[in-house]
């Protein structure tokens, strides 16, 4: 069993972090024991496989099931969840218990930190995006007027604690997503490079991607520790995600962690055409991402998309473009480019890649 403590540099709420086979089991009781009354909140898919294991071990005084899948990540979703947390009768010294993937992770941490201006929240997170990414860090959210994430909080689960046990029923897609963040992590930390670097023949393997959970945790943790509120260096967590998210937009198809690993190639190069880079690095970086995406891709002309980086929130001046473009080994840099320029240069490089 793996262990960490987050503190924010800021002070603001610690974190305890678990990581490793029974910490599910034999570590969320310990803390459960000092609530009287324990919350579970969930989704429909999770529910339908571990609704019996989570009972059992959480010994649930109430349940709350959303339908699985982002477009329920609402308010509707939020507030009927403050409504049966209030059924329920819970009080402030009282716990909610988030298990699931980045959406239960987001809405559950919400509701916590919402019902009576603060109960004590505890994340299980069951998808490996959810392990390696979004339980760590205390950002919570729900997508709100057609934004992503417009309507959250910051506020740091008491504890978290990341069980292999529910990574086994994840969908190859699903393992993909948090593939793609694992690597971005590796973009950003040269040790973690190495590492996936020496696997990069079995980068989908669901042992060895366990094997790199705690790894993950750690990285992400010590980048929130330094920058909690994201106004410094957690912005580098937003590696490759320019070209992502206007991928991810102009392309329903591809999930979220497709898109990071094509936003990285893609930023990757842009960083080789406009700074001084470590090129050798950044082609094994760009062959880390072709492996983890798999077989062929297919990307449409970069007209539309590329106009889809214009409503980045990294961006500052009004018709220019800012990526975070991964330049040398565990280093990144910010790149501001007219879109002119990037439309021209994201559309080259599609055409020489696909
Ligand atoms: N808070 C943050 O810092 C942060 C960071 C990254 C992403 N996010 C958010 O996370 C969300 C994406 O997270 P996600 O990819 O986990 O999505 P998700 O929660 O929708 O889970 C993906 C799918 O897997 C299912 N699932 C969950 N656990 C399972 C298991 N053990 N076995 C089988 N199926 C399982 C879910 O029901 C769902 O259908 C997005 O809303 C994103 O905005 C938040
Ligand atoms: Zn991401």
């Amino acid at each position: 069993m793996n262990t960490l403590r987050l503190v924010p540099e800021s002070r603001g709420g610690q974190s305890e972090i678990f990581c490793g086979e029974g910490a599910f089991q034999e570590q969320l009781p310990r803390f459960l024991r000092a609530h009287a009354k324990r919350f579970v909140f969930t989704d429909s898919n999770v529910s339908a496989i571990y609704g019996d294991l989570i009972k059992r071990t959480t010994g649930a005084d109430g349940l709350f099931v959303m339908e699985a899948g982002e477009e329920h990540k609402t308010e509707r979703t939020l507030f009927a969840l403050l409504s049966a947390m209030a059924e329920a009768g819970l009080h402030r010294t009282d716990c909610l218990i988030a298990v699931g993937g980045g959406v239960v992770g987001d809405v559950g941490g919400l509701a916590a930190a919402l019902y009576m201006r603060g109960i004590a929240c505890y994340q299980v997170p069951t998808t490996l995006l959810a392990q390696v990414d979004s339980s760590v860090g205390g950002k919570t959210a729900i997508d709100f007027h057609g934004v992503k994430n417009l309507v959250g909080v910051f506020s740091q689960a008491k504890a978290v604690f990341a069980d292999p046990l529910f990574l086994d029923t994840l969908s190859p897609r699903e393992v993909r997503c948090g593939l793609g963040e694992i690597v971005k992590h590796g973009a950003l930390n040269g040790a973690l490079f190495d590492r996936l670097f020496a696997h990069q023949n079995g980068l989908t393997d669901l042992e060895t991607l366990k094997s790199l959970v705690f790894d993950n945790i750690q990285f992400k943790a010590s980048v929130v520790a330094q920058d909690e509120k994201e106004s410094g260096v957690r912005k580098s967590l937003n590696l490759g995600h320019t070209t992502a998210h206007a991928v991810e937009l102009a392309l329903k198809t591809l999930s979220h962690g497709e898109c990071v690993l094509i936003g990285m190639i893609f930023e990757a190069k842009l960083a080789l055409l406009h700074t001084e880079c470590d090129e050798g690095y950044l082609n094994e970086l760009i062959a880390l991402c072709k492996a983890a995406l798999g077989g062929a891709w297919k990307l449409p002309s970069f007209e539309e998309t590329a106009r889809n980086a214009l409503l980045d929130k990294k961006n500052t001046e009004a018709g220019s473009v800012v990526v975070t473009a991964p330049v040398k080994k565990g280093k990144y840099c910010l790149l501001s480019l007219p879109f002119e320029t990037y439309l021209n240069e994201t559309e080259q490089i599609r055409r020489e890649l696909c």
